[in-house]
């Protein structure tokens, strides 16, 4: 699937130009054209401009029938968003713990508990890959309506061989069957089996010389993470099993520092991890630290809010020159929600971002998060073909038009694979 394809006219061509993550003040900058246009050649963009510019290029004898045509007059576009965090593999859903915490019980107690991801990981066992396949894929339908390009994807819901490599087989076949790039990281360290009960450094061996091997030799992960938080997994654990991973040639996450503060920050810079994840409780020294390493401080907005828990200190961050992304943690539990409207108004409104730097947040540096910022993350010659077409001329509409869709059109290599159902009525 790769197309060829002129998008001209566009009212802004949201460019967020670049190829490495953008660090402090450098978030401010999307690299806005005015009527703009961009051609896609083959899957691939091959040239950015002025519409006048394009035109002239691209509408000589040779090119006549070549391309697919989509007059973007009146309507905004950006590169198709990279969503860097989610869980979006899993059997079963905890609809009743969303009750549970509404009456004040926490994440962490109903986790220690026995429920939380425990319940998520007893049904992902016993699920079948078809059905795995199948709410997959749906999953994806509506991460795609939301203008998302790119999505990871995390195992963690089978803390045994076999359930882990099933959920990395199932991203795998996911990516292939769906427009839809799915990322796959490797979370074997997401909580404690009930089997190894007490005995955490040995479900850390059992990961390191069980489960590890067999995912690289069948190269179902590029990323691998942990859950390096009190009770779960400790700085010193998660280290020797990042560290290990590393040394195999994975890229490492870290969800760090999420409800208390443990120190996972530091050790994702100390580790050179690719992001460290969540952050609610980074403390100024981590903050530092991972501005100083280049390593991504990948927001999850949605999560805090779900949890009530305080947001990560997103402004602290880019004000300190951290490169920060967002994502939408997209989980059965902690935030079951792959809205990205509910990113934007978060994070503008209660992390005070500014509409800028949520964009550049949710494209080049989410494509920073997963080691893409080369190939996807901004409408730059030479990159994916990815773009999202809005209803409205500019993108200050995404958070103003609070937790609504303003995507009308998704691209993907090339291809339209998402136009809004709705538009038919239009004309009525
Ligand atoms: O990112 N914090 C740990 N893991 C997920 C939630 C997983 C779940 O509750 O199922 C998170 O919030
Ligand atoms: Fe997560």
């Amino acid at each position: 699937m790769r197309g060829n394809l002129i998008i001209k006219n566009a009212a802004q061509l949201v460019t967020c130009s670049g190829f490495n993550a953008k660090q402090g003040k450098a978030m401010s900058n999307l690299h806005v054209i005015e009527n703009g246009a961009l051609v896609i050649e083959n899957g691939t963009i091959c040239s950015v401009g002025k519409t006048d510019d394009i035109l002239k290029d691209f509408n000589d004898k040779k090119n006549t029938g070549k391309f697919n045509v989509i007059d973007a007059a009146g309507k905004a576009v950006l590169p198709g968003f990279v969503d860097s965090h989610t869980h979006l593999v899993f059997e079963g859903y905890r609809a009743e713990e969303f009750s549970w915490r509404l009456r004040g019980d926490s994440y962490m107690d109903i986790l220690k508990s026995g429920g939380g991801i425990f319940n998520t990981v007893k049904a992902t066992r016993a699920a079948k890959t078809e059905n795995l396949i199948k709410t997959g894929m749906r999953r994806l339908n509506s991460m795609l309506s939301f203008g998302v390009t790119t999505v990871e994807g995390k195992s963690g819901y089978g803390l045994d061989r076999n359930t882990e490599i099933k959920q990395l087989e199932v991203m795998a076949e996911l990516n292939r069957r769906h427009p839809v790039d799915v990322v796959s990281t490797f979370l074997g360290a997401h909580a404690l089996p009930e089997e190894y009960k007490g005995r955490t450094d040995a479900y850390i061996d059992y990961m390191i010389n069980t489960v590890l091997p067999e995912i690289i030799h069948r190269n179902l992960a590029e990323f691998c993470d942990v859950f390096c938080e009190k009770n779960v997994f400790s700085v010193q654990q998660s280290k020797r099993l990042l560290l290990k991973a590393k040394e195999k040639g994975f890229k490492i996450k870290i969800h760090a520092d999420e409800i208390e503060q443990l120190g996972g920050t530091e050790l994702a810079a100390e580790i050179g991890a690719v992001s460290a994840d969540h952050l609610l409780q980074a403390s100024d020294k981590g903050i530092g630290a991972i501005a100083k390493a280049g390593v991504v401080a990948t927001l999850l907005p949605g999560t805090a809010f779900c949890l009530k828990e305080p947001y990560a200190r997103g402004r602290y961050m880019i004000d300190n020159n951290c490169a920060v992304a967002l994502a939408t943690d997209f989980n059965p539990g902690s935030c079951y929600s792959e809205s990205i409207p509910l990113i934007f108004a978060l994070a503008t409104l209660y992390m005070n971002l500014s509409i800028e730097e949520a964009i550049t947040a949710l494209t080049i540096n989410g494509a920073a998060a997963l080691g893409r910022a080369d190939t996807i993350g901004s409408l730059n010659t030479g990159k994916t073909g990815d773009a999202v077409i809005l209803k409205y001329p500019s993108y200050h509409f995404i958070p103003y038009h609070v937790g609504i869709n303003t995507v009308e059109k998704v691209i993907k290599k090339g291809e339209l694979v998402y136009d809004d159902p709705l538009l038919k009525f239009n004309a009525v």
